[in-house]
């Protein structure tokens, strides 16, 4: 038995492939990860499993029916866990072309692939096998401060490139179920944080700034409300509907965790001021050149994202009746879980911010 993931390198995939292994009900089975290798995937995530039989890693495109034929034919996948997406709504602001390309055109390849390898398998092995798709609480777009959380059932109202582009692959998913059968199963999951999370992101982006005394960039208010789950509750959680979820639903999962930007951006400034003061660590405020106390004087307000979703709420409780999930995570183990492994991690945060990196910073922050 094998999995196929797609988008395995990157932040959430990673920690699902690396969660994997680390699980006992998972008994070591093997992975096959498929990556295009973007400025998202980093092999470095997976270094721990370098050398290890039980996981290949393989460079490639989902968009690339002939590969994806022929991992499916070689590898005899029991199951699809497909991650590989565009992820960043600022990125799909500026280029939303990548995201039909990959979160659209990329899933329908992989729909169609899986649907004719799926076809020809014996009863057995049909029988058994799935497609996730993971997918995102944007696509139900924005909530009223007094509406009621997202359910399973809540109309789609995509308001950004992104969360439009997975819109569409969430549609195509139900569609290739209905229509032909795939055992499909689909999770729309809150913001997830943790390690590995790239730092053009809320959460990474602010551990990485403070420390080296940049501005704190919150978009317009910071009064913006999101629900935030960590990592390792997301692969579990994934884990969970894989093995038991209704083929054909659609699972919600979320943190039971609504927070505004502002008081998340003042949460991380807090545990910084504990485990690694400014006075200590000599920070000097790139902007001011004057000497940092604590961090929570970088926070500078910015130009609003345009289209800003003003808040998301998750109402889990399908998952948690029908799988018993629910998550182990309060965020105050998870944040301080986070900042703890960014302020171990220098390397790999030096190491991903690039030139590359250098370009997106100065093309999204330079007009705010
Ligand atoms: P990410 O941007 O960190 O990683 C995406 C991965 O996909 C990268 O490794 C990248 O190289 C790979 N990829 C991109 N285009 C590809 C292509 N054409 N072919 C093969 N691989 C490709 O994203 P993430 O935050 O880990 O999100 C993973 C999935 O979870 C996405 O589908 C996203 O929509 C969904 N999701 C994310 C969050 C969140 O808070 N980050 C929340 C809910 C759902
Ligand atoms: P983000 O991490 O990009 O996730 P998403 O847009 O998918 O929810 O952003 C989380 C929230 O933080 C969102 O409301 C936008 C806001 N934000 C800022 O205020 N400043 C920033 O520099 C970034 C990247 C995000």
């Amino acid at each position: 038995m094998t999995l196929l993931v797609t988008g395995g390198a990157g932040f959430i995939g990673s920690n699902f492939v690396l969660d994997w292994f680390a699980a006992p009900a998972t008994q070591g089975e093997p992975v096959v990860t498929l990556d295009a290798l973007t400025y998202a995937g980093n092999p470095e995530n997976l270094a721990a499993l370098q050398g290890d039989a039980r996981h290949t890693l393989v460079q490639g495109d989902i968009c690339d029916r002939a590969l994806v034929d022929q991992l499916l034919a070689r590898h005899r996948p029991r199951a699809i866990v497909h991650f590989a997406a565009e992820s960043h709504v600022d990125r799909s602001i500026h280029g939303p072309g990548a995201f039909m390309r990959t979160n659209v055109e990329g899933t329908f390849t992989l729909l169609e692939a899986a649907r004719a390898y799926w076809s020809a398998l014996e009863a057995d092995a049909k029988a058994a096998f799935r497609f996730h798709h993971v997918s995102t609480d944007e696509v139900y777009g924005s909530l009223g401060p007094g509406d009621a959380a997202f359910t399973e059932t809540h109309p789609y109202e995509p308001n950004s490139p992104y969360s439009a582009s997975k819109a569409a692959s969430d549609h195509l998913v139900r569609a290739w179920h209905h229509t032909y059968g795939l055992p499909v199963l689909t999770t729309n999951c809150s913001n997830n944080y943790g390690p590995y999370h790239f730092p053009e992101k809320l959460i990474p982006l602010m551990i990485v700034n403070a420390l080296a005394g940049k501005p704190l960039p919150v978009y317009g208010d910071g009064q913006q409300v999101r629900d935030w789950l960590y990592v390792g509750d997301h692969c579990s959680a994934i884990r969970a509907v894989l093995a038991g979820g209704r083929l054909g639903e659609v699972y919600n999962i979320g943190g039971w965790n609504e927070k505004p930007n502002l008081e998340i951006v003042h949460t991380v400034c807090a545990l910084l001021d504990e485990l690694a003061p400014a006075a200590e660590r000599g920070v000097v405020s790139s902007t001011s050149g004057q000497a940092v106390q604590r961090y929570a004087e970088l926070i500078t307000h910015v130009k609003d994202r345009p289209g800003h979703d003003r808040r998301y709420a998750i109402d889990a409780r399908k998952i948690e009746r029908e799988l018993g999930w629910r998550p182990a995570e309060t965020f105050d183990t998870g944040i301080r879980k986070t900042v703890q492994w960014y302020l171990a991690h220098g390397d790999w945060v030096a190491r991903v911010q690039s030139g590359a990196y250098r370009d997106w910073v100065a093309t999204n922050y330079a007009q705010r």
